[in-house]
């Protein structure tokens, strides 16, 4: 049976991810509506990844006997200046997740739920890969301040992500 703790900090994750999601969507919509179609298509994905954690969330409550109960969802910003500007807020909203994430694992780990521990190692992994993934695109983005021409690479190379359903997801069938 889940600890209630546990539970509790679970279910408040999964409604952060899927405040993620509308961070996200609120930035893809800036990009569509700039004519940044590459960008746009790497917010869509990271969208349908961020639903995926809150599903990967609801899934291990269930599977553990706990409940998930769902709350309202806080509206993202939609103001937003420029590519760079969404991208380092992007990056800085992962280092939100992970600092979460580890809580979340700190708990676990101090009433020793071991099941909950090694379930949370896949999200410590992925969000080392979400924040590195940010930051990379943060990094080319200043590149572009001084050359134009870049921008448009890093949205045409933008333009070639795609979703995969994240593994706990894809093993779970
Ligand atoms: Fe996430
Ligand atoms: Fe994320």
């Amino acid at each position: 049976m889940l600890d209630a703790r546990v539970q509790d900090a679970i279910n408040d994750q999964s409604n952060f991810e899927l405040y993620s999601a509308y961070i996200y969507y609120s930035m893809q919509s800036w990009f569509e509506s700039e004519g940044f179609s590459g960008m746009a298509n790497w917010m869509a994905v990271q969208v349908k990844e961020e639903i995926s954690h809150a599903q990967i969330m609801f899934d291990y409550v269930n599977e553990r006997g706990g409940r998930v109960v769902l709350k309202g969802i806080d509206g993202p910003n939609n103001d937003w200046e420029s590519p760079l500007h969404i991208f380092e807020t992007a990056w800085e909203h992962e280092q939100i997740v992970t600092g979460r994430i580890h809580k979340i694992m700190d708990l676990a780990l101090e009433i020793k739920d071991h099941a909950t521990t090694q379930w949370l190692q896949w999200f410590v992994a992925e969000q080392v890969e979400e924040e590195a993934a940010a930051s990379e695109i943060v990094a080319k983005l200043k590149w572009a301040k001084d050359a134009p021409g870049v921008l448009f690479q890093v949205d045409s190379e933008l333009g070639t992500r795609v979703f995969n359903l994240p593994s706990p997801l894809a093993t779970a069938e």
